[in-house]
């Protein structure tokens, strides 16, 4: 009798913990490429390819940013049997090798559907697919399905639903895909995205290429329209802090880095006009705080300087990445200041201070007032140097600039 007992909790704990590691798809934030900034729908198979080279070579792969993402612009349609396909001309050699040629690297590949009959560009989409597109999805290989939301009803119980079909869909794939929910945070996914099955969701309308629009955004649907900067999505993303964690990120979107402008991409129209590196490297640094997918979208094959350097510092990545997946609390929101600390996983705080005015400011941060105690040491994680700390950090920052320090015993 004990051993019958003694076997049955044994094969329910095994099955726990399988069943746990399957659902494990994001203990830290996804990191990645996303087609969509810098291509739109000009999506090519060579392309995937040169860039998956790209990232490995740049050391971007190792660093963590091991997805590449293909956005809308990738279908051809659906066969006799109602099958999704590729379009032929963009993906000559079918997704199945392009998926083998992108794993063999040891990177991860995700695709993108929309839970309506047409996707935002106008491709074939998935509703009433589900089942049938997920079971495609897996057969290639892919490992992450990004699906968004054009074309469907506005109310949230047909989102929820829709969302939810695709989530069992995928599940019963066969094949562990993450799934990233895309409906802009009109909804407050950060409320129920979980239960469809998701790993992330967007908290807003699309980044554009600017710091900012003006807009005193109230709720993510305010921003639509105007083309939300780096800092109208910082201001509806942080204070969804308490939705984060590890397997349910907040997605403020992706990283416009590097991108400069490019005149043509979809992160140029409505005032995307471009952002200075120090706004860049702001972007990353808030992102990192935020605990947010990183999903570069330039060109990796011809970064310059100045975003190998944003993009490659892995002590920054290390505050994205840490194992605790804290999301920073704002503690401070002022004219001049926005002040973020992120609790790490080895008892560590990160500290993240932005000058949102127009000149450079003169910071004086005292660390009891914001909560923390005990920390003696500053390391700063752009400039490189490190100091003793006396409960207070004085330091300059430029105009958008942000500072991030770790802070240790
Ligand atoms: C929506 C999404 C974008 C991108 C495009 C593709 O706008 O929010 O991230 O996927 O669709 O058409």
């Amino acid at each position: 009798m004990k051993t019958k007992l003694f076997t049955i909790t044994l094969i329910v704990l095994l099955s726990q913990t399988i069943f746990s590691q399957q659902k494990s798809l994001a203990p830290t934030p996804p990191m990645g490429f996303m087609t969509w900034n810098y291509f739109g729908l000009n999506i090519h198979e060579n392309d995937i390819k040169t860039l998956t080279d790209a990232m490995v070579e740049a050391g971007l792969r190792d660093l963590g940013f091991t997805y590449i993402f293909i956005d809308d612009g990738w279908q051809g349609g659906r066969d006799n049997q109602n099958n999704i396909i590729p379009d032929p001309k963009k993906f000559p050699s079918g997704m199945k090798a392009l998926v083998d040629y992108v794993h063999a690297k040891g990177m991860k590949i995700g695709i993108y559907s929309d839970a309506a009959p047409l996707t935002c560009g106008g491709y074939t989409a998935s509703l009433n697919f589900e089942e049938q597109d997920a079971k495609t999805f897996a057969a290639w290989g892919f490992d992450y399905l990004k699906y968004d939301y054009c074309g469907a009803p506005a109310d949230w119980q047909t989102a929820i639903a829709r969302y939810e079909k695709m989530g069992k869909a995928l599940k019963n794939s066969g094949r562990d895909i993450a799934f990233g929910i895309c409906e802009w945070g009109d909804r407050s996914p950060w409320l129920w995205a979980k239960k469809t099955g998701g790993q992330l969701w967007r908290t807003t309308a699309d980044v554009r290429d600017k710091w900012t629009c003006g807009v005193e955004a109230k709720v993510p649907s305010d921003l639509h329209g105007h083309g939300a900067g780096i800092l109208d999505i910082t201001n509806i993303n942080a204070p969804l802090a308490p939705y984060a964690g590890p397997n349910g990120w907040n997605d403020p979107d992706m990283l416009v880095v590097g991108l400069y402008g490019k005149k043509g991409a979809p992160s140029s129209d409505l005032g995307g006009t471009g952002c200075t590196d120090t706004e860049y490297q702001s972007q990353m640094s808030l992102w990192c705080l935020m605990a947010s997918p990183l999903m570069i979208t330039c060109d990796v094959r011809n970064m310059n300087d100045a975003t190998r350097r944003i993009l490659t510092n892995k002590e920054i990545i290390d505050i994205n990445q840490d194992t605790l997946g804290k999301q920073a609390e704002r503690k401070v929101k002022n004219d001049v200041w926005q002040i973020f600390t992120k609790p790490l996983a080895n008892g560590d705080v990160a500290l993240g201070i932005l000058n949102v005015t127009d000149k450079t400011q003169t910071a004086e941060v005292d660390l009891a007032a914001l909560g923390i105690t005990g920390k003696t040491i500053a390391h700063d994680l752009w400039n490189k140097n490190t100091f003793k700390v006396k409960g207070k950090i004085k330091t300059t920052i430029a105009s958008h600039e942000t500072k991030v320090y770790r802070l240790s015993k």
